[in-house]
């Protein structure tokens, strides 16, 4: 029978406790929020929604097609000469997501006969990068620059380092600076994404590659989503301009997808514009996430130390993890439950976003209800 072979699998999955299921959202939900990637707060901020409305009366509700057959709108230009200029980049691409910016810069900078290093702990959209690039990819050891630095000194060719900056399943960082190192050791370039650093890393949120030294270095490429500080939707890769013109002229992710919806650019716009006038969230961010460490650490939970705003919460099981969701959730709080095949090592976890704008009287009540359900 055809498609026969998936009751197997999810007879299998089902047996393993790894069934997903979608939850209805309702618009105005009364559940305290430690799920979501909105770092800043800035997804429902009126600045934000009204970014996205006029740009959709101006521009409409879609791009109408890639942007190299229909054009480009100042829209576009604007975010990606504002959110360069924000990282302390040359230039900038937007994608109509961050999985798609990752796959872009991946697969445009590891051409045939080249090779890429890949962190062990990646996000699964640069894996999925590495699966198209025409290059060779050596999987290495998490966040070990002498790893990569192994792997690249068993190359001729041209070589990229791929990691991200801020790792989404334990939220710790990657040695930047270190890798840098190991790839200009070996005239090899560095592709990180920033997804979780954006907004809450470096000063004013300028991200991690502009914590770590490296912004505007012309072999070093960030990628960055969108969807989490800015409140949004939506990607983009900041880099050299020749890097954003090689993209712009290899980069299937951009060539063939319809440009960035005008709504998601104009709301990223305006979450960034508001970001640049209080600089000051980004640390709130950080401090928000040292803050529920802390609390947690205290309640005698496993918590990984945050480097940035993602708090992981270790659990003894991918079925109790579920369960510490659901009674989470049946208790007023929503928190993220990662378990394979999200998670590199096996170890399910809850996943807690640090927000900028909770209060310690909400982080008390967080860290009680999961104490309280703990298993
Ligand atoms: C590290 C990382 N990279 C890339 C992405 C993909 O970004 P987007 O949701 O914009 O496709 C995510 C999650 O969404 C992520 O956590």
């Amino acid at each position: 029978m055809a498609f026969g072979w998936i009751d197997e699998q999810a007879e299998l999955r089902r047996r393993a406790g790894l069934v997903r299921t979608l939850r209805p959202r309702p618009a105005d939900s009364p559940l305290l929020d430690l799920a979501s990637n909105d770092y800043l707060g800035l997804a429902r901020h009126p600045e934000t929604v009204a970014g996205a409305a006029a740009a959709a009366r101006a521009w409409g509700g879609g791009a109408t097609g890639s942007r190299l057959v229909t054009g480009s709108t100042e829209l576009h230009a604007e975010l990606e000469r504002e959110l360069a200029e924000h990282c302390g980049f040359e230039s900038a691409l937007a994608f109509s997501s961050g999985y798609a910016a990752n796959l872009a810069a991946v697969t445009a900078l590891a051409p045939h006969g080249s090779l890429i290093v890949s962190d062990a702990g990646n996000h699964a959209s640069l894996i999925d990068g590495c699966r198209l690039a025409r290059g060779t990819t050596q999987v290495v050891a998490h966040a070990d620059p002498d790893a990569v630095r192994k792997a690249l000194g068993t190359h001729a060719g041209p070589a990229v380092a791929v990691s991200d900056t801020v790792f989404s399943v334990d939220g710790d960082a990657a040695p930047l600076a270190a890798l840098a190192a190991a790839c200009r050791a070996y005239g090899a370039g560095l592709v990180v994404d920033d997804a979780h650093g954006l907004g809450v890393l470096g000063e004013g949120g300028q991200g991690a590659a502009h914590a770590a030294g490296l912004a505007g270095a012309d072999d070093v490429v960030v990628t960055v989503t969108l969807s989490k500080s800015l409140g949004s939707q939506g990607g983009a890769v900041l880099g050299p301009a020749r890097v954003v013109e090689h993209l712009v002229n290899a980069a299937r992710t951009f060539i063939f997808d319809t440009g960035l919806a005008p709504a998601a650019a104009g709301a990223a716009l305006a979450a960034l514009r508001l970001l640049r006038r209080e600089p000051q969230r980004a640390a709130r961010a950080r401090a928000v996430a040292g803050e529920l460490h802390a609390r947690l650490t205290a309640a005698g939970l496993e918590a990984v130390r945050p480097d940035a705003a993602v708090v992981s919460v270790r659990a003894p099981s991918p079925e109790a993890a579920v369960r510490w969701a659901a009674d989470c959730r049946s208790a007023g709080l929503a928190v993220g439950c990662f378990r394979p095949p999200s998670v590199p090592d096996g170890i399910s976890r809850l996943r807690l976003t640090a927000r900028a704008d909770l209060s310690g009287a909400e982080l008390e009540r967080a860290v009680r209800v999961i104490g309280e359900t703990r298993p």
